[in-house]
């Protein structure tokens, strides 16, 4: 898979504040043999996201971003929306997949308002912004999602019936 990893926060964006969740999710992916292509920290807010999620998708047809923060009540928490405008056909059951399994580690995971859905051959993922939420939801969701992108990108069937 080739992955492309987008940090959203606006003391990373300043300088202010280092970016850890971006390295670490980095770090996992390879891990797991795939290959991390594009890095970008971005402030907040709808339009910087929507146009790198589009870019992404329409001209390096990435197979998989995973986007971590600005998820929660903030008023600048709007990765969700960025994300809902951006994709052609949601996938809810990757962010239902990321809350069953973050609440049965704490019920702050229901703060996050993170979701997921496919624009083009590309599936776009939210993760949440702290470093601890990302290693609890990645795990649970990686080995699943390279099945989903497998048969997104045609290199699979369907699944057995
Ligand atoms: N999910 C998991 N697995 N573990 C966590 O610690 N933290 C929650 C939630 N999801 C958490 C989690 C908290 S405290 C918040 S506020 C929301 O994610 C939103 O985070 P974000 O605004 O950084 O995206």
């Amino acid at each position: 898979m080739r992955v492309a990893i987008l940090t959203l926060s606006d003391s990373g964006y300043a300088g202010t504040r280092e970016d850890a969740s971006g390295p670490l999710i980095a770090r996992m992916v390879e891990q797991e043999g795939h290959q991390v292509v594009y890095t970008q920290l971005l402030p907040d807010g709808i339009d910087p996201l929507y146009t790198t999620l589009c870019q992404l998708c329409d001209e390096n047809r990435v197979d998989l971003i995973l986007t971590t923060g600005g998820t929660g009540f903030s008023p600048r928490d709007l990765t969700p929306e960025a994300t809902a405008q951006a994709i052609q056909r949601p996938a809810p059951g990757i962010a239902e997949g990321m809350r069953y399994h973050s609440l049965q580690i704490t019920p702050k995971a229901m703060l996050s308002r993170a979701t997921a859905g496919i624009r083009a051959q590309t599936l776009i993922v939210n993760l949440p912004g702290s470093p601890k939420a990302v290693r609890e939801c990645l795990e649970y969701i990686l080995p699943p999602l390279a099945h989903g992108l497998e048969i997104l990108t045609g290199q699979s069937g369907n699944c057995a019936r």
